[in-house]
C-alpha cells in the first residue's frame, strides 16, 4: 500500500500560492494539508478564511484541515463551507471532544483528532471508534521545519495496536519533521498518511520529492 501524502501549504510560497497549489494538483500528492493556527493554542498565526478561499478555488484534491485553535466548534461550519473534506481538532483543545467529533460528522466532513507529543495514545481509547483520522504530532505544533521527535515511532505502533484491537476504521497521519529517511520507518510502524511541509517545499524539485515519499513502502 502506498502512503497517503499530504503536503503542508504552510511551507508554500504565499506570493505564488496558485502556482504551488497547481504543482500539488499535478503531483502524486493525495491531500492538501491546511494548518490553521490561532496564536493562542499555538505560539504562531498562520492564515484564515480569505487565504483558504483562494486555496479552495484552485485545489483539485481533498482539503485535510488541521485546526490548532482553541474552541474549534465556533468555526466548524465555516470550514466546511470553505471546502474542508476532513477536519482534525486537537485533543488538548477540546474539553467535550465527543461532541465536537459528532458535530464535524454531522456536517458531512471526516473527523480527526490530533495528539501533541506529550499526550499518550491511551487518551483515545474511548473515542477511537468514532474517528476517521488520528494525527500524531511528531513536533510541537506551531511551526514548519522543526526536528522530528523520535518517540513518534513507538507511538505510531501503539496507536496501530489500539486501532486493530477495536477494529476501528481510522487512519494514522504523522505531522511534523517528516522526510525521506524517517518516512519508511513510520510506514512500517503503521502510518497511513504523511504530512510534509519543509521537506517538500524546500526541495529543488517538490514534485519529485512528493513522488519519492509516495513510493516509500
Ligand atoms: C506544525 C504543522 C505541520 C507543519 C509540518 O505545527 O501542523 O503541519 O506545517 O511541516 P514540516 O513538515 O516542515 O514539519
Ligand atoms: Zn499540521
Amino acid at each position: 500500500m502506498y502512503p497517503i501524502i499530504s503536503p503542508s501549504i504552510l511551507s508554500a510560497d504565499f506570493g505564488h500560492l496558485q502556482r504551488d497549489c497547481e504543482m500539488l494538483n499535478q503531483s502524486a500528492a493525495d491531500w492538501f494539508h491546511i494548518d490553521i493556527m490561532d496564536g493562542v493554542f499555538v505560539p504562531n498565526l498562520s492564515f484564515g478564511f480569505p487565504v483558504l478561499k483562494s486555496i479552495q478555488a484552485v485545489a483539485q484534491k481533498p482539503l485535510d484541515v488541521h485546526l490548532m485553535i482553541v474552541d474549534p466548534d465556533r468555526y466548524l461550519e465555516t470550514f466546511q463551507q470553505h471546502g474542508a473534506w476532513q477536519i482534525s481538532v486537537h485533543y488538548e483543545a477540546c474539553p467535550h471532544l465527543h461532541r465536537t467529533i459528532q458535530k464535524i460528522k454531522s456536517l458531512g466532513v471526516k473527523a480527526g483528532v490530533a495528539l501533541n507529543p506529550h499526550s499518550p495514545v491511551s487518551l483515545l481509547k474511548d473515542i477511537i471508534a468514532d474517528l476517521d483520522l488520528v494525527i500524531l504530532m511528531s513536533v510541537n505544533p506551531g511551526f514548519g521545519g522543526q526536528k522530528f521527535i523520535e518517540h513518534t515511532y513507538a507511538k505510531t505502533s501503539e496507536l496501530k495496536d489500539l486501532i486493530v484491537k477495536q477494529a476501528a476504521n481510522c487512519l494514522i497521519e504523522i505531522d511534523g519533521g517528516v522526510n525521506g529517511p524517517n518516512a519508511s520507518r513510520l510506514i512500517a510502524a503503521g502510518a497511513d498518511a504523511l504530512v510534509a511541509g519543509n521537506f517538500v517545499f524546500s526541495s529543488p524539485n517538490p514534485t519529485a520529492t512528493i513522488a519519492e515519499l509516495k513510493n516509500i513502502r
